[in-house]
């Protein structure tokens, strides 16, 4: 299997269901971002930029809190964005794009480096994009809780798509692997670290997602031999039994300054 860019993978903007499936990461994750983002006392001058920033969830919320600055929205495909009246829409590939030295006193960026082989070189960048003791806020899923599952049909499952994830270049446990040693050794200053393990099987945004997201990744996973049609379908149903309670993943946010 050849890698593909995130752009022309099983989660490319073109595919009918992206939205949606954005859409319901941005509802599930919203608790663990806010939280994240008031601990740096984000204020109302902020220049923040969010990498990656997807549907735009987090882009809003910065500009509704950053009222008398400027939040730039960057992705690779920016449809799903929409420039506001302090909220600019920008087209940037985030593997070798740049922006001006201490442009921002915040950087965001969600569920996009684990995508990217070039991410230590990303959290480099972002660093000399800061003003000195701005903030980087990065969190990243780990899928790490879902390989101790008491369910043999849930793990099969995730364990296929994260093969998936690899043969996309990506790497679905560096949420918990590589995020907090990159932004300590990238020369961060008060480095820390929370993990929030989602839940399924609870009748939230997070079932949701899991259906919508293995109704669009599933076939593709079958096709490219990552598990069987049963499979699949096996471990899909879980989401429907009444007991099935578990965890796909965990999301792992790290924070850190540029020194003063
Ligand atoms: C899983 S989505 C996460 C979206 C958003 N950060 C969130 O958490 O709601 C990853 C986003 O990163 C974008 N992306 C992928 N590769 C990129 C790149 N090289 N440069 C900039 N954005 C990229 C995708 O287009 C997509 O919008």
């Amino acid at each position: 299997m050849t890698a593909k860019t995130y752009s022309v993978s099983a989660l490319s903007h073109e595919i009918p269901t992206e939205l949606q499936r954005l859409r319901l990461l941005e509802e599930y994750l919203e608790p663990v971002t806010t939280a994240a983002l008031e601990r740096t006392g984000v204020e109302s001058h902020w220049r923040c930029l969010d990498v990656g920033a997807g549907a735009g969830a987090v882009a809003r919320w910065l500009a509704g809190r950053c009222v008398d600055g400027h939040v730039i929205a960057a992705d690779i495909d920016t449809r799903f964005l929409t420039p506001e009246r302090n909220l600019e829409v920008c087209e940037f590939d985030a593997r070798t794009g740049e922006f001006a030295p201490q442009s921002f006193e915040l950087i965001h960026t969600r569920a996009l480096l684990m995508h990217l082989p070039e991410r230590a070189g990303l959290v480099a960048r972002c660093l000399s994009w800061l003003a000195p003791g701005g903030w980087l806020v990065a969190t990243d899923p780990s899928g790490f809780t879902a390989s101790s599952s008491p369910y043999p049909h849930w793990r099969v499952l995730m364990n296929a798509f994260w093969e998936l994830m690899a043969a996309h270049g990506g790497d679905p446990l560096w949420g918990r692997q590589g995020l907090a040693r990159t932004v300590a050794e990238a020369g961060f200053a008060d480095v820390g670290m929370s993990i929030d393990a989602t839940i399924v099987g609870a009748g939230g945004p997070a079932d949701s997602f899991w259906r919508l997201f293995f109704a669009q990744v599933g076939p593709h996973m079958v096709e490219l031999g990552l598990l069987a049609a049963e499979d699949l379908a096996a471990g899909v149903a879980l989401l429907d039994e009444p007991t099935f309670f578990d965890s796909p993943d965990a999301f792992v946010t790290v924070w850190g300054r540029r020194p003063l």
